[in-house]
């Protein structure tokens, strides 16, 4: 299946900061009258940050995982003059251009790993999920899961890729455990990680690698240091995660591991799933 890239609209209205998100994200409205949440180009975090929503995003997307869709927003400036924010404002003029969206969830409601429903299959392709994109985000304390309609969504993969923050040795880094499973929320409910490894997998062909590596708009792959072209980025994107998967056997072993042990900490806390 070949994408033709994700669907890019224009931001009408700035409606509401969403205080909680740590990059002060925003609710907008676009030209198609949908409303979305914005991360901001401009935010602190920066265009890797989207870069990295994207790859991940759309990636948990072919995977099976349950993520809003991603659009590209294009924002005008001059919406800045309607805030009196100054903070908002600056964020606003200095992400004029191509911003990140992804489908707002009205009514949704943040994942309580104590009271919510999570089976076994999708907590442990989750996990599993995370732990090939690095995503060190979703503890109990921020978990970045929603609950929608009854159903778990997977929101904010802003943080996964961390590799791409500081790209020496990237080429080991790929194939290194990943120890932030120790403090994942679905740890506990992970009990089918070698399922999740075989789902998963036989999704994330070389070439599905390829389709979300290439939905990252150009212009935020520019000027990286140490590489010549915005293709040579795209290609070390591809390199790093096909890689990984490849060698998924040594790493998914670490997180059985983690399981276990959480599962014995949880037992004895009185836990019941
Ligand atoms: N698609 C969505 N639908 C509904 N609410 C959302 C959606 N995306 C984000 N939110 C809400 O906005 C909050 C902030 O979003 P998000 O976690 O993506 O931003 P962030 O700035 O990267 O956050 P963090 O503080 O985790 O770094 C979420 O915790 C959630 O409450
Ligand atoms: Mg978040």
């Amino acid at each position: 299946m070949s994408r033709t890239g994700l669907r890019r609209l224009r931001v009408t209205r700035y409606v509401k900061p969403l205080r909680e998100g740590g990059s002060l994200p925003a609710l907008v409205e676009g030209e198609d009258d949908g409303t979305y949440v914005l991360k901001f180009r401009g935010a602190g975090q920066g265009r890797k940050a989207l870069v990295a929503e994207v790859i991940t995003g759309e990636l948990g997307r072919t995977a099976g995982l349950p993520v809003p869709e991603l659009v590209l927003c294009e924002l005008d400036p001059a919406l800045a003059q309607r805030e009196p924010d100054p903070e908002i404002q600056d964020l606003v003029r200095a992400s004029a251009g191509l911003n990140l969206g992804m489908d707002y969830l009205p009514g949704s409601l943040g994942f309580d790993p104590l009271a919510s429903p999570v089976g076994a299959e999708l907590a442990s392709d989750i996990l599993w999920f995370d732990a090939l994109t690095t995503n060190v985000d979703r503890t109990p304390h921020n978990t970045n899961l929603l609950l929608w309609h009854g159903e778990v969504w997977a929101i904010d993969h802003g943080a996964s890729l961390y590799f791409h923050h500081a790209w020496t040795g990237w080429r080991e880094k790929a194939t290194r455990p990943f120890p932030a499973a120790k403090d994942h929320v679905l740890l506990p409910f992970a009990t089918d990680l070698d399922g999740a490894e075989e789902r998963i997998k036989s999704k994330l062909t070389e070439e599905a690698v390829q389709e979300a590596v290439g939905l990252v708009p150009q212009e935020w792959l520019e000027g990286e240091a140490g590489f010549a072209s915005t293709e040579d980025v795209r290609s070390a994107y591809v390199e790093y995660l096909t890689a990984r998967l490849a060698a998924s056997e040594s790493w998914t072993a670490g997180l059985k591991e983690a399981h276990d042990l959480a599962r014995r900490t949880y037992r004895g806390r009185g836990g019941e799933r």
